[in-house]
Protein backbone atom coordinates (compact mmCIF):
# COMPACT_ATOMS: atom_id res chain seq x y z
CA UNK A 1 0.00 0.00 0.00
CA UNK A 2 3.00 2.40 0.64
CA UNK A 3 4.26 1.87 -2.77
CA UNK A 4 0.71 2.27 -4.31
CA UNK A 5 0.65 5.78 -2.26
CA UNK A 6 3.66 6.98 -3.05
CA UNK A 7 2.93 6.22 -7.01
CA UNK A 8 -0.26 8.22 -6.46
CA UNK A 9 1.58 10.98 -4.91
CA UNK A 10 3.70 11.85 -8.51
CA UNK A 11 -0.09 11.74 -10.32
CA UNK A 12 -3.01 13.00 -8.18
CA UNK A 13 -3.51 16.60 -7.86
CA UNK A 14 -5.22 16.15 -4.99
CA UNK A 15 -2.48 15.12 -3.39
CA UNK A 16 -0.90 18.34 -1.48
CA UNK A 17 0.95 17.58 1.54
CA UNK A 18 0.03 20.13 4.18
CA UNK A 19 3.07 21.92 5.82
CA UNK A 20 3.98 21.60 9.40
CA UNK A 21 3.44 24.93 10.36
CA UNK A 22 -0.36 24.84 9.42
CA UNK A 23 -0.96 21.73 11.22
CA UNK A 24 1.03 23.31 14.33
CA UNK A 25 -0.96 26.55 14.24
CA UNK A 26 -4.28 25.11 14.35
CA UNK A 27 -2.92 21.97 16.93
CA UNK A 28 -2.45 25.45 19.27
CA UNK A 29 -5.53 27.47 18.53
CA UNK A 30 -8.03 24.51 19.02
CA UNK A 31 -5.99 23.22 22.38
CA UNK A 32 -6.30 19.61 20.16
CA UNK A 33 -4.80 18.23 23.54
CA UNK A 34 -8.51 18.52 25.35
CA UNK A 35 -9.45 16.20 22.18
CA UNK A 36 -9.93 12.64 23.33
CA UNK A 37 -10.86 11.23 20.25
CA UNK A 38 -9.47 12.32 17.09
CA UNK A 39 -9.83 10.77 13.95
CA UNK A 40 -7.83 11.91 11.00
CA UNK A 41 -9.19 10.75 7.49
CA UNK A 42 -6.82 11.61 4.50
CA UNK A 43 -3.89 10.94 6.92
CA UNK A 44 -1.21 8.32 6.56
CA UNK A 45 2.41 7.54 6.56
CA UNK A 46 4.09 11.00 5.60
CA UNK A 47 1.10 13.19 7.13
CA UNK A 48 2.35 16.06 9.04
CA UNK A 49 -1.05 15.74 11.17
CA UNK A 50 0.36 12.67 12.65
CA UNK A 51 3.21 13.05 13.19
CA UNK A 52 2.63 16.17 15.31
CA UNK A 53 -0.29 13.96 16.91
CA UNK A 54 2.20 11.48 17.93
CA UNK A 55 4.94 14.38 19.59
CA UNK A 56 1.84 15.27 21.21
CA UNK A 57 0.65 11.73 22.49
CA UNK A 58 -2.73 12.42 21.13
CA UNK A 59 -5.27 9.90 21.03
CA UNK A 60 -6.04 9.47 17.19
CA UNK A 61 -7.24 7.42 14.75
CA UNK A 62 -5.78 7.91 11.05
CA UNK A 63 -7.37 6.32 7.46
CA UNK A 64 -6.25 6.71 4.38
CA UNK A 65 -7.40 5.40 1.08
CA UNK A 66 -4.45 3.75 0.60
CA UNK A 67 -3.91 2.44 3.60
CA UNK A 68 -3.83 -1.59 3.98
CA UNK A 69 -7.97 -1.62 4.64
CA UNK A 70 -8.20 1.24 1.50
CA UNK A 71 -10.59 3.31 4.14
CA UNK A 72 -12.31 5.51 2.03
CA UNK A 73 -13.43 8.40 4.33
CA UNK A 74 -17.52 8.07 2.15
CA UNK A 75 -18.01 4.49 3.68
CA UNK A 76 -15.39 4.40 6.82
CA UNK A 77 -16.78 4.87 10.39
CA UNK A 78 -14.80 7.34 12.89
CA UNK A 79 -13.52 6.00 16.16
CA UNK A 80 -15.90 5.49 19.11
CA UNK A 81 -16.79 8.93 20.68
CA UNK A 82 -14.80 10.96 17.87
CA UNK A 83 -15.08 14.17 19.19
CA UNK A 84 -12.41 15.81 16.56
CA UNK A 85 -12.16 15.45 12.76
CA UNK A 86 -9.58 16.73 11.65
CA UNK A 87 -7.77 16.97 8.04
CA UNK A 88 -6.66 18.37 4.14
CA UNK A 89 -9.31 16.64 2.28
CA UNK A 90 -8.80 16.30 -1.44
CA UNK A 91 -10.38 19.93 -3.01
CA UNK A 92 -11.85 18.36 -5.81
CA UNK A 93 -14.13 15.73 -3.59
CA UNK A 94 -14.88 18.81 -1.86
CA UNK A 95 -18.43 18.88 -2.14
CA UNK A 96 -19.19 15.71 -1.48
CA UNK A 97 -16.94 15.74 1.54
CA UNK A 98 -18.43 18.93 3.33
CA UNK A 99 -21.71 17.15 2.89
CA UNK A 100 -20.69 13.84 4.62
CA UNK A 101 -19.01 15.73 7.44
CA UNK A 102 -22.58 17.43 8.34
CA UNK A 103 -24.15 14.33 8.11
CA UNK A 104 -22.03 12.76 10.24
CA UNK A 105 -22.78 15.35 12.77
CA UNK A 106 -26.21 15.32 12.07
CA UNK A 107 -25.87 11.09 13.66
CA UNK A 108 -23.73 11.93 16.41
CA UNK A 109 -20.68 10.01 14.75
CA UNK A 110 -18.32 13.15 15.46
CA UNK A 111 -18.69 16.45 17.58
CA UNK A 112 -17.03 18.69 15.76
CA UNK A 113 -14.57 19.05 12.72
CA UNK A 114 -11.98 21.46 10.87
CA UNK A 115 -11.60 20.77 7.33
CA UNK A 116 -8.98 22.80 5.82
CA UNK A 117 -9.93 24.00 2.23
CA UNK A 118 -9.51 26.21 -0.82
CA UNK A 119 -10.92 29.89 -0.08
CA UNK A 120 -13.07 29.27 -2.80
CA UNK A 121 -15.01 26.89 -0.70
CA UNK A 122 -17.41 29.53 0.53
CA UNK A 123 -18.34 30.33 -2.95
CA UNK A 124 -21.29 28.48 -4.76
CA UNK A 125 -24.53 28.27 -3.94
CA UNK A 126 -24.46 24.40 -3.31
CA UNK A 127 -21.92 25.24 -0.65
CA UNK A 128 -23.88 28.46 0.56
CA UNK A 129 -27.14 26.48 0.75
CA UNK A 130 -25.10 23.73 2.97
CA UNK A 131 -23.05 26.39 5.41
CA UNK A 132 -25.84 28.25 5.87
CA UNK A 133 -27.23 25.71 7.69
CA UNK A 134 -25.11 25.18 10.21
CA UNK A 135 -23.94 28.64 10.72
CA UNK A 136 -25.00 28.79 14.45
CA UNK A 137 -21.57 26.43 15.39
CA UNK A 138 -19.57 27.42 11.85
CA UNK A 139 -16.16 28.90 12.42
CA UNK A 140 -14.21 30.32 9.67
CA UNK A 141 -10.24 30.78 9.78
CA UNK A 142 -8.90 32.59 6.68
CA UNK A 143 -4.89 32.76 6.17
CA UNK A 144 -3.44 36.04 5.68
CA UNK A 145 -1.18 34.25 3.36
CA UNK A 146 -1.02 31.57 0.79
CA UNK A 147 -0.40 28.40 1.59
CA UNK A 148 2.49 26.62 0.08
CA UNK A 149 1.87 22.89 0.40
CA UNK A 150 4.66 20.22 0.25
CA UNK A 151 5.96 18.91 -3.06
CA UNK A 152 3.78 21.48 -5.16
CA UNK A 153 5.06 24.35 -7.33
CA UNK A 154 4.84 27.49 -6.06
CA UNK A 155 2.17 28.08 -9.24
CA UNK A 156 -0.19 25.93 -6.76
CA UNK A 157 0.04 28.26 -3.44
CA UNK A 158 -2.96 28.51 -2.42
CA UNK A 159 -5.76 30.85 -0.58
CA UNK A 160 -6.94 28.67 1.93
CA UNK A 161 -9.33 28.62 4.64
CA UNK A 162 -10.39 26.52 7.87
CA UNK A 163 -13.65 25.12 8.14
CA UNK A 164 -14.61 24.64 12.22
CA UNK A 165 -17.58 23.27 13.20
CA UNK A 166 -18.47 23.26 16.69
CA UNK A 167 -15.10 24.02 18.22
CA UNK A 168 -15.09 26.40 21.20
CA UNK A 169 -12.12 28.34 21.03
CA UNK A 170 -12.98 29.53 17.42
CA UNK A 171 -14.62 32.38 16.54
CA UNK A 172 -17.38 32.90 14.04
CA UNK A 173 -14.67 34.35 11.48
CA UNK A 174 -10.93 35.25 12.18
CA UNK A 175 -7.60 35.42 10.39
CA UNK A 176 -4.63 33.74 10.51
C1 LIG B 1 -5.08 16.99 0.10
S1 LIG B 1 -4.33 15.42 0.38
C2 LIG B 1 -3.87 15.66 2.03
C3 LIG B 1 -2.93 14.65 2.59
C4 LIG B 1 -2.70 14.84 4.09
N1 LIG B 1 -3.99 14.91 4.75
C5 LIG B 1 -1.92 16.08 4.39
O1 LIG B 1 -2.53 17.07 4.73
O2 LIG B 1 -0.69 16.07 4.28
C6 LIG B 1 -5.75 14.38 0.41
C7 LIG B 1 -5.42 12.90 0.46
O3 LIG B 1 -6.65 12.16 0.54
C8 LIG B 1 -6.53 10.97 -0.24
N2 LIG B 1 -7.91 10.57 -0.62
C9 LIG B 1 -8.56 10.86 -1.77
N3 LIG B 1 -9.81 10.37 -1.73
C10 LIG B 1 -9.96 9.76 -0.53
C11 LIG B 1 -11.04 9.07 0.09
N4 LIG B 1 -12.22 8.92 -0.53
N5 LIG B 1 -10.84 8.57 1.33
C12 LIG B 1 -9.66 8.73 1.97
N6 LIG B 1 -8.59 9.36 1.43
C13 LIG B 1 -8.74 9.88 0.19
C14 LIG B 1 -5.66 11.37 -1.41
O4 LIG B 1 -5.02 10.23 -1.94
C15 LIG B 1 -4.68 12.36 -0.75
O5 LIG B 1 -3.51 11.70 -0.30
Amino acid sequence: MLQEYEEDKKTNKDHVATPRWVVEDIYSLIHIEEYKSIWFPFNNYDSQFKLKADELNLKYKATHIFDDKHEDFFITEPPINCDLMISNPPFSQQNKIIARSFELIDTNKIKAFCLLLPLSTLETETRADLYEQYIDKLGIIIFKKRIKFINCKASFNKACCWICYNIPYVQKISWI
